[in-house]
C-alpha cells in the first residue's frame, strides 16, 4: 500500500486550465482510510500548526497544482530568491513544514511520518529532506523591516521552529471541528459549480475580512464586472491584528455579505493568515491559486496599511505569462470616502482633490471604538458599525476585562432591515423635565399620533419603570444614575427591535443624561419639556409638591433637589407659554426632521386638541 497518494487531474471542462496543466489531488482514498489508519499507530507522529493544517489542505486540494508536499531546500530557496519553483514558474510564497530541533533530529530522510494536529491524525507525509529553517532570509524578504508583514515567522520563533521538512503528502479527510470550521472550498468542487451555473466569469478578490464601506465598494465593483465572486477571505483561526476580536468582525462581514449581497454570487473562501499581508509575493500567490480554482480574472485591491505600488504589482507578475499563468489580474486603487462625491471612490474615478477624501487607517477605527465612539456612516453602514462597536465595548466593558467571559450574540436581522420592514427609522425621544412639566401627557399624545400613522412606538416612563424593573430604586443621586442607566439600556433594546421609543424620565442631571446618549448611541434625540417651576408646582397633578413642601417627600426634583436644565436639547417645548396642540406640532415636525417619520401615511390627528393647555 502506497503513502502519498498526489494524483493529478487531467481536467476537460473548457474552463481556464490549472497552474501547471492538472490539478492536484491529495487525500488518502475513503476505502484505504481505515488501513492508513492502522499504519499510523506504527509511524513518528509529528504535530502541526493551524496554518500548516490549512496549508496541507490547500495542498491537498489542488489549490496549490503544480505542489503535491511541503517544500524541499532546493525549491524554498528557489522561491525565497528568485519567486520561481526549481522548473522555473513562478511561485510567490514559501509552503513549508517546520519542526523543532528535536523533532528534526528524530526522523530522518525517506521516513515516512504521520502529519497530527491536536492529538488528530490528520495526513501522512514522504520525508526527503530536512534543512534548516532561514528565519532572517524569511525576515528579509516578508518580515518587520520590509513593507509587507508575514505572520508566520512570529508564530513559528514562537514554536521554536528551526528546521523544515519537505517531501509530498496525503490528507485524511478529517471531521475534527479545526478542520470543519475551516471551510473551504475545493477547486474541483468549485469547478463543477461553475460550469452548473453557467458563469463565464467568475471573479476572486482577496480582502481580509470584508464589513467598511470601501470594502463593500471594492466587492460591488468586481462583482458588476463578473458573474460571481470568490471571496478569499482570511481563515478565523488566527485572531485579527489591531484589536478588532476576530468573531465582531466576522459577525460585521456576514451582516455585510447577507444583508447587502445576493446570497449565491459571494462565496466565501478562507485562505491561510499567510497570504495576507497585500504583498506582491502574496498576489502572485492569489492568482495562482484563483486559477486553479476556475476563475477568469482576479481582482487585487490596494490596501492604504501597506505602502505598495502598482508597479510593484506588475513585477511579481512580469515572467508569469511563460509559467501559463492565464487569470486576468486587475489592481484596484485604494478607495475612499469622498465629500464631494458623497461616496466611495478611488483616484479612477473622482475628479476632485485630495482635500475631499476621508480615509479611515485601522489604527483610526479601533480606537475610536475604544473610546466607545460611533463609526461614522462613511465608515460602515449603520447596522454593521452598531454590531461592531457593541461586540468590542462588550468585549471591554463585559466580556474578558472583567473575566465574565460573554460573548453576546449579534442578530441575523440587521436593524436596517426591521427598519424597512416598518418603513421608518428606530430611535428615541429623550424627554428630559421637572414633574409635572407635561412630559408623559405629551408623550402619549405623539404616541397616539405616531400609531395611527403606521409607526410602531414605544412610551417608556420614569413612573411606570419605577414600579416594575426599577422599583428597588429610590431618588438619591446614585439610585438615580441606576435608574436612567437601566433605562438606557431598556430603550438600546426597544431601538434594536426597531420602535420609536419616547422616554419620559425627569433626568435631571446632565452628566447622567449625556451617560445616556453614549449608550443609547445613533439616533438619540433629546427633548427638554421646559415650565417653570412656579407652574409646574401650581399644577401639582399628583400632589408631590405639596407633600415635598410638607417635608414627606425627600430630595424632591426643583423643591429639594437640583435640576440641570439641557443647555443644548435638540428640540425644547415650552408648556408654560405653549398649548398642547402647539407643542404636539412642534414635536411631530421635529420627529418627522429627525428621518424617523414613515415617507407615506402622515396623518396628523391632532387638529381636535386646539385649544387644551396641558394638566
Ligand atoms: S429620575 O429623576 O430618576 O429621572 P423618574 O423620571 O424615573 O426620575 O421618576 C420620577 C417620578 O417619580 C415622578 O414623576 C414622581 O411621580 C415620582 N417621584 C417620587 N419621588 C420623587 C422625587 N423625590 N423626585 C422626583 N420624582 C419623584
Amino acid at each position: 500500500m502506497q503513502t502519498v497518494y498526489a494524483r493529478t487531474l487531467q481536467l476537460d471542462d473548457g474552463l481556464i486550465a490549472p497552474y501547471g496543466g492538472k490539478l492536484v489531488q491529495a487525500f488518502v482514498p475513503v476505502h484505504e482510510k481505515h488501513e492508513m489508519l492502522q499504519r499510523i499507530e506504527h509511524m513518528q507522529r509529528v504535530e502541526i500548526s493551524a496554518g500548516e493544517l490549512v496549508e496541507l489542505k490547500m495542498i491537498a486540494c489542488g489549490a496549490y497544482s503544480p505542489l503535491t508536499g511541503f517544500m524541499d531546500q532546493h525549491t524554498y530557496k528557489s522561491v525565497l530568491d528568485a519567486t520561481k519553483l526549481t522548473d522555473g514558474m513562478s511561485w510567490g510564497l514559501p509552503v513549508t513544514l517546520g519542526v523543532t530541533a528535536e523533532v528534526a533530529k528524530s526522523v530522518n530522510e525517506g521516513l515516512e511520518i504521520a502529519l497530527f494536529r491536536n492529538d488528530e491524525a490528520v495526513g501522512v507525509m514522504q520525508v526527503t529532506d530536512i534543512f534548516a529553517w532561514d528565519a532572517a532570509r524569511e525576515a528579509s524578504v516578508f518580515g518587520e523591516g520590509v513593507k509587507y508583514k508575514y505572520p508566520q515567522i512570529t508564530e513559528r520563533k514562537q514554536r521554536k521552529v528551526e528546521y523544515l521538512l519537505g517531501g509530498p503528502v496525503s490528507m485524511l479527510t478529517s471531521r475534527t471541528d479545526e478542520v470543519q470550521r475551516i471551510k473551504n472550498i475545493w477547486p474541483h468542487d468549485l469547478r463543477n459549480l461553475i460550469i452548473e451555473k453557467g458563469w463565464h466569469n467568475l471573479a476572486a478578490i482577496h480582502l481580509r475580512n470584508p464589513w467598511q464601506r470601501t470594502d463593500e465598494y471594492m466587492l460591488k465593483s468586481a462583482l458588476e464586472g463578473s458573474d460571481a465572486i470568490l471571496l478569499h477571505m482570511c481563515n478565523e483561526v488566527t485572531p485579527e491584528k489591531g484589536g478588532l476580536l476576530p468573531s465582531v468582525l466576522s459577525g460585521a462581514r456576514r451582516l455585510l455579505l447577507e444583508n447587502y449581497f445576493p446570497n449565491d454570487r459571494v462565496l466565501e473562501n478562507p485562505m491561510p493568515d499567510g497570504l495576507f499581508g497585500s504583498s506582491p509575493r502574496a498576489a502572485l500567490q492569489h492568482a495562482i491559486l484563483s486559477q486553479n480554482y476556475g476563475c477568469a480574472s482576479i481582482y487585487f485591491p490596494l490596501s492604504n496599511e501597506v505602502d505598495v505600488t502598482v508597479h510593484d504589482f506588475w513585477e511579481v507578475f512580469a515572467d508569469t505569462a511563460k509559467s501559463g499563468l492565464r487569470i486576468r489580474r486587475v489592481v484596484m486603487d485604494i478607495p475612499f470616502h469622498c465629500t464631494l462625491c458623497g461616496g466611495i471612490a478611488t483616484v479612477k474615478s473622482c475628479p476632485h482633490e485630495a482635500e475631499h477624501h476621508v480615509i479611515y487607517s485601522e489604527a483610526d477605527i479601533v480606537g475610536r471604538l475604544l473610546l466607545g465612539e460611533n463609526l461614522p456612516p462613511t465608515v460602515a453602514r449603520p447596522d454593521i458599525a452598531r454590531a461592531v462597536a457593541r461586540g468590542m465595548a462588550d468585549k471591554a466593558v463585559r466580556g474578558d476585562a472583567q473575566g465574565t467571559h460573554l460573548y453576546p450574540h449579534v442578530s441575523e436581522i440587521s436593524r436596517e432591515v426591521l427598519e424597512s420592514m416598518a418603513g421608518h427609522k428606530a430611535g428615541v425621544l429623550w424627554m428630559t423635565g421637572l414633574s409635572g412639566s407635561g412630559k408623559s401627557t405629551i408623550a402619549h399624545r405623539i404616541e397616539r399620533e405616531l400609531v395611527l400613522s403606521g409607526h410602531r412606538v414605544y412610551v417608556l416612563d420614569g413612573d411606570t419603570l419605577r414600579t416594575g424593573l426599577n422599583r428597588d430604586l429610590a431618588f438619591g443621586d446614585e439610585a438615580r444614575r441606576e435608574n436612567l442607566r437601566r433605562a438606557a439600556e431598556v430603550v438600546k433594546v426597544l431601538i434594536d427591535a426597531g420602535l420609536i421609543v419616547i422616554a419620559s424620565f425627569i433626568s435631571p442631571f446632565t452628566a447622567e443624561r449625556e451617560m445616556v446618549r453614549e449608550i443609547v448611541g445613533a439616533n438619540f434625540f433629546e427633548v427638554y419639556v421646559e415650565a417653570n417651576i412656579e407652574t409646574c408646582e401650581e399644577r401639582d397633578p399628583k400632589g408631590l409638591y405639596k407633600r415635598a413642601r410638607a417635608g414627606v417627600i425627600p430630595k424632591f426634583t426643583g423643591i429639594s433637589s437640583p435640576y440641570e436644565a439641557p443647555e443644548h436639547p435638540d428640540l425644547r417645548l415650552n408648556t408654560s407659554i405653549q398649548t398642547l396642540e402647539e407643542c404636539v406640532k412642534q414635536f411631530s415636525d421635529f420627529i418627522a426632521q429627525a428621518g424617523l417619520m414613515r415617507a407615506s401615511k402622515h396623518v396628523r390627528i391632532s387638529d381636535g386638541l386646539a385649544g387644551k393647555n396641558i394638566a
